[in-house]
């Protein structure tokens, strides 16, 4: 007979914490009982992320049309070696012609998108299955949470968090110089400028809303009370952290289509509608 244990002890009982039928379950050989389409929101995820992930694969290695004076991709930004189009940041090395410039700082956008704590329940259920939807059973026979290789990587989303900020000031940044017309004057603005604002703001929200971010501000004290600035700033947060998932999606989208806006642009498909 299988020990359990103790109600409010806090200890876990065999076969409890693995994501598998524990003792205590009802033992049912259908892997759900659900009749709903569960599985449609699990599918939409997986269809909508490997499009997206193709696309920036795609767009980061091409290493082409993403500069129009004066619009650059968030793919590109900050653009930092010699090889880079333009001048639109300072240049910090000698880069090899063959390396795309996008290589250099997609890690930091593509670090806090996978380690963001609700991009891991979408791709854990979507891709992984684990579990596909509340009420459906997994496939898997094991599971060891993200206390092993490579999943306790994801506790490094803290960090990853930090980095974006540094990039999302650097978006802003593009953002004031689309300000200027092809030629460096100040006072153009564009469908581009609105584009690249939209988006800027959409990624800024998504960091602004982590949970990490609610943590870093309003975490580690015992007492709000005594930190009446902290404790405004954690209810503003924390109404941001709600929509999280809208954050996460929506700037998911903006970065994709600023991308492809600058494409357009760049390899003149289109111009750029001009309002001053
Ligand atoms: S939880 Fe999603 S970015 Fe931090």
């Amino acid at each position: 007979m299988t020990a359990t244990a103790p109600r409010g002890t806090g200890a876990v009982s065999p076969g409890h914490g693995n994501g598998m039928p524990a003792p205590r379950r009802a033992t049912i050989t259908e892997r759900t009982l659900r009749t709903d389409r569960w599985w449609v929101q699990p599918l939409i995820t997986v269809v909508v992320l490997v499009l997206f992930i193709i696309y920036a694969t795609f767009r980061a290695f091409q290493n082409a049309h993403y500069l129009s004076e004066p619009y650059i991709s968030p793919f590109y930004s900050p653009c930092i070696t010699t090889q880079c189009e333009g001048d639109t940041f300072p240049e910090l090395f000698t880069g090899p012609a063959w390396i795309s410039p996008a290589l250099y700082i997609l890690i930091f956008p593509l670090g806090i998108r996978l380690t963001c704590y609700y991009y891991r329940k979408a791709y854990y259920r979507s891709f992984w299955l684990s579990p596909p939807a509340c009420a459906v059973a997994e496939p898997h026979k094991r599971y060891t949470g993200e206390t092993r290789l490579p999943l306790i990587g994801q506790n490094i989303h803290r960090y990853a968090l930090y980095a974006a900020l540094v990039i999302n000031v650097i978006l802003f940044y593009d953002v004031v110089l689309a300000f200027r017309d092809e030629t460096g004057e100040w006072g153009h603005m564009g469908l581009g400028t609105v584009v690249l604002l939209v988006n800027a703001v959409l990624l800024f929200l998504y960091s602004l809303s982590c949970h990490s971010c609610r943590h870093i501000v309003g975490g580690r004290i015992n007492n709000f009370s005594k930190h009446p600035l902290r404790y405004k700033a954690w209810g503003l947060v924390s109404q941001l952290n709600g929509r999280h998932m809208q954050f996460a999606w929506a700037s998911l989208f903006s970065v994709a289509f600023a991308d492809f806006y600058v494409l357009l642009l760049a390899t003149d498909t289109i111009t750029d509608l001009r309002f001053f």
